[in-house]
């Protein structure tokens, strides 16, 4: 463990730590600039084995967001979410996945890791410009494949309304979005799990007691009002110099991690945080066995991410909640290193058992991603072959 002061809030923590869930939304449209952002952010999101099995779709045609939110609201599950039709957002965005011809294993279809990461860099880049969101999982599958035109063979696993959110009477917003934003916050998002049952230390059980806690209370904290700069392209670094990560920084991470949206509020992302080389080494011999791996290339910290078990387990049978929820958590932890100034490497495809097994995680839980971190080496890498990293940038 290493000690440091805490980092300033830059423009992109602020983004992690203040963006919530809006459900109504004033009438003025984003402008040109901030639609081709968006849409920037959903291009260059990375990918799992760079397969790009799972995307973004960002719908602004007047015609086609007129209609989603009666073709959310068809049959049962869509009609948990009938503020949508009093919401009234500008566009919206669709995290869809290659059912047909998308990366997999087994029944882990890896299109919900490239879709879920791809939403959140969108609803993040959505954040830094003042744009509220609100993920949706509980929508007709049919219905909004048919008004969207998706492609054959691709399937929705989110549709994401997307506008400057209606807050205050005169915002423009209708009483029913807003009253129903205002329930869900207090009945909702409100109850956020603290870090310590979020987080262990060195194995499953051990609670992480962070040595200061920046920010118990959302968004709030030290900070410079820096103008929003992008979310830059989110690139894995080739090699680690070594130098550890500090706990502050740890902390910071944890935190963003801790902010992430989930369906139902179910925080079911769990991490386990291995420090030093010898802790990751051991890790990464039990996540891919018979692989030589160059220790000298090993981060000094690394991320177990996992999924507690919650009653509502899956939005489809191939796409459950674990392949969703951990990466948008992950999402939130990788936007935040770069902004921290550390590298990382992601792997998601790996022995998940071994894993489990070695970190004494229970039968229920599920291990989803190994996240390596540290400070990148500068410039061209021509050291020790690099960690496995599996999440890759669009060519
Ligand atoms: C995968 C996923 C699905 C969600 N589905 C819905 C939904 O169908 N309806 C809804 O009102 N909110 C939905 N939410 C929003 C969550 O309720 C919200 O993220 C959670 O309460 C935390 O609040 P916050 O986003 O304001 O931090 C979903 C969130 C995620 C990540």
């Amino acid at each position: 463990m290493t000690t440091g002061s805490l980092p300033l809030l830059g423009p992109r923590l602020r983004a992690i730590l203040r963006r919530r869930s809006y459900r109504s939304f004033r009438p003025d449209a984003p402008p040109a600039d901030a639609v081709r952002a968006l849409r920037a952010a959903a291009t260059t999101a990375p990918s799992v084995g760079g397969r790009r099995s799972g995307r973004v779709v960002v719908l602004d045609d007047p015609d086609v967001v007129g209609r989603l939110p009666r073709a959310v609201m068809g049959g049962l599950v869509g009609k948990i979410n009938p503020w949508l039709l009093k919401s009234h957002p500008p566009l919206f965005l669709l995290a869809v996945g290659d059912s047909a011809a998308g990366l997999r294993d087994g029944d882990r279809h890896w299109y919900n890791v490239d879709a879920a990461l791809a939403g959140q860099l969108v609803v993040l880049e959505a954040a830094g410009r003042g744009l509220g969101s609100c993920w949706v999982a509980g929508f007709h599958e049919r219905s909004v494949t048919a008004v969207a035109g998706l492609r054959d063979g691709e399937r929705p696993l989110a549709v994401i309304p997307v506008g400057y959110p209606a807050v205050g009477p005169d915002s423009g917003g209708s009483w029913v979005g807003r009253a129903w934003d205002a329930a869900a916050q207090r009945l909702v998002s409100a109850r956020r799990k603290p870090l310590e049952r979020l987080a262990y230390r060195g194995r499953f059980g051990v609670p992480f007691m962070p040595h200061e806690v920046p920010w118990a209370e959302r968004g709030v904290g030290q900070g410079d009002e820096t103008p929003w700069p992008g979310l830059g392209p989110l690139r894995p670094t080739p090699a680690f110099d070594g130098r550890p990560v500090t706990e502050p920084q740890l902390a910071v991470l944890l935190e963003c991690a801790r902010w992430a949206p989930s369906a139902e509020n179910s925080q079911i992302a769990r991490h386990v945080v291995l420090e030093g080389r010898e802790a990751v080494a051991a890790l990464t011999a039990a996540a891919f066995p018979g692989t030589a791996l160059e220790r000298e290339a090993l981060p000094p910290l690394a991320l177990a991410c996992l999924a507690a078990p919650f009653p509502v387990t899956a939005r489809t049978r191939e796409q459950p909640f674990f392949l969703i929820d951990v990466p948008i958590a992950v999402a939130n932890l990788l936007v935040a290193a770069a902004e921290l100034g550390l590298g990382w490497q992601v792997a998601f495809r790996f022995d998940h058992r071994a894993v489990a097994a070695h970190l004494g995680v229970p039968d229920d839980h599920r291990v989803v991603a190994l996240v390596g971190l540290g400070t990148p080496v500068d410039g061209p890498h021509d050291g020790p072959p690099p960690a496995p990293s599996q999440l890759h940038p669009p060519e």
